[in-house]
């Protein structure tokens, strides 16, 4: 058996893990890859912290780029979570030294993969990158393949598993956001920046990396991806979500259109029985759409060290026994753009929440409003049982029938100029699958 150098940058969660893994393991994965697998350098900021192996079974470097450069490894391991910085420089550094490289880090893809997997093939060195997008899900892999042989044209997922967890907690407990959110931070699920997770860059990250794949782009310019979060989501959504036989999930889709695709993130009510609206909890769920088959539906658990290691063993298995292979499937200069279309055409019902003054003639100035718009009304609930009255207004909740995103939009700023109308009217799409 030859030997098969690694260098591991980053022994947080994942990198521990993995570490983990490989120690338990050695034996079964060494036969399965034919190689001898040698751990030859690894790197984190704080030497003295406490991990869950010996550090000292190992040759620590205070700097990646030292590391590769002293080590010379057949494979660099980047699991530091930098979205440029230190993790964008050494896996530069490492591709030019002809390393190959395995990520879960998809921010830094979502921002500077389109650099770095060119690069990467100048250089014949594989990057790989199972573990960023629903950790213990094969969906790169499972889209690498489906592409060969199927057209896909639309792909629908719940990707981060902190804001299903919340939201799986709000609606499974009935309690409030910042309730859940508390309970989230308190079981470590959500990063030290809680935008990430909330105002969904995470779930846009994946999606980014998930639309090139499926739809065989160049990375899209990651600010053209419409998102919206799931701080402003208040129970009694929440309740009458259940009262419509619908759930809230924060989703991301994109579709192709006519040569065209759309794509956004965005808290959404869904069919509670769909395959989509039944993943709860930290779970990740992913359904992919395609013109010649029937929908494919993956679900597991999209985050966590264990979950998240066993997919980048899944990436050293396929450098070993594969060796090179473009990073999308297929080469870079074959990579297509395209034109994206804006999420203000898309056609939906909505859902309105308003807190109005509970005084004669209110309805009508609305309503009035909704006709001058186009929008048509399939619901009205004013003041819903059980639901909170607030700085003396009450709750009016409205059904629309479908319309397009900016006309809810151009409605929804005529409605908060009406001195009837208390706090800032919100809105969601409903999304019946
Ligand atoms: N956690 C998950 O469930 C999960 C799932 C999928 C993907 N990912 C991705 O996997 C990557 C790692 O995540 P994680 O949860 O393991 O993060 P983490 O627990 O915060 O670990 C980050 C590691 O990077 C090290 N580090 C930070 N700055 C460094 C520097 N300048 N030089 C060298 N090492 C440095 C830290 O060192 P110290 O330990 O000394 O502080 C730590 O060991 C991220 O890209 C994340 O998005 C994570």
């Amino acid at each position: 058996m030859s030997d098969f150098n690694i260098c591991i940058a980053g022994l947080g969660t994942v990198g521990s893990s993995l570490i983990n893994i490989i120690e338990k393991n050695k034996n079964k994965i060494e036969n399965r890859l034919n190689k001898k697998i040698k751990i030859v350098g690894i790197t984190a900021k704080n030497k003295r912290k406490k991990r869950s192996f010996l550090t000292d079974n190992y040759n620590w470097y205070d700097d990646p780029l030292k590391m590769i450069k002293d080590c010379k490894p057949n494979l660099f391991i980047e699991l530091m979570g930098y979205e440029k910085e230190i993790s964008y420089n050494s896996i530069k550094f490492a591709i030019k030294n002809k390393v190959n490289i395995i990520t879960a880090n998809k921010a830094l893809i979502a921002h500077n993969g389109n650099e770095l997997i060119s690069l990467a093939e100048k250089n014949q060195v594989s990057f790989l990158f199972e573990a960023s997008v629903a950790a213990a899900i094969p969906i790169i892999n499972t889209l690498k393949s489906m592409i060969i042989s199927n057209k896909i044209i639309k792909i629908l997922g719940i990707l981060n598993g902190t804001t299903n967890y919340i939201l799986s907690n709000m609606t499974n407990n009935n309690i409030s956001f910042s309730e859940a959110l508390k309970d989230a931070k308190k079981k470590g699920y959500v990063e030290s920046n809680p935008d990430l997770d909330l105002e969904g860059i995470d779930s846009a990250h994946k999606l980014s990396i998930l639309t090139s794949l499926a739809f065989g782009l160049n990375l899209i310019n990651f600010n053209e991806i419409y998102r919206e979060g799931i701080a402003n989501i208040e129970l009694q959504d929440i309740e009458f979500s259940k009262k419509l036989g619908l759930v809230i999930k924060l989703v991301s889709i994109v579709e192709q259109i006519n040569n065209k695709i759309r794509l956004y993130v965005k808290p959404m009510m869904l069919n509670k029985n769909s395959r989509l609206g039944k993943v709860d909890g930290v779970l990740n769920g992913i359904q992919i759409q395609s013109k010649d088959i029937e929908d494919i539906f993956l679900e597991g658990q999209g985050a966590g060290g264990y979950a998240t290691a066993s997919s980048i063993i899944s990436d050293i298995y396929d450098i070993c026994i594969n060796g090179y292979s473009p990073a999308f499937g297929i080469k870079f200069n074959k990579l297509k753009k395209i034109d994206k279309l804006s999420v203000n055409k898309d056609f939906n019902s909505f859902y309105l929440r308003l807190n109005v003054l509970d005084k004669k003639g209110v309805l009508a100035k609305i309503t009035k409003l909704f006709n001058e718009n186009n929008i048509s009304i399939e619901t009205m609930i004013q003041n819903p049982k059980n639901m909170k009255i607030k700085n003396n207004s009450i709750p009016l909740i409205i059904i629309t029938h479908k319309t397009y995103l900016q006309d809810i939009n151009n409605l929804i700023k005529k409605i908060s100029n009406l001195l009837e109308v208390k706090d800032k009217p919100f809105f969601m799409q409903i999304y019946k699958v």
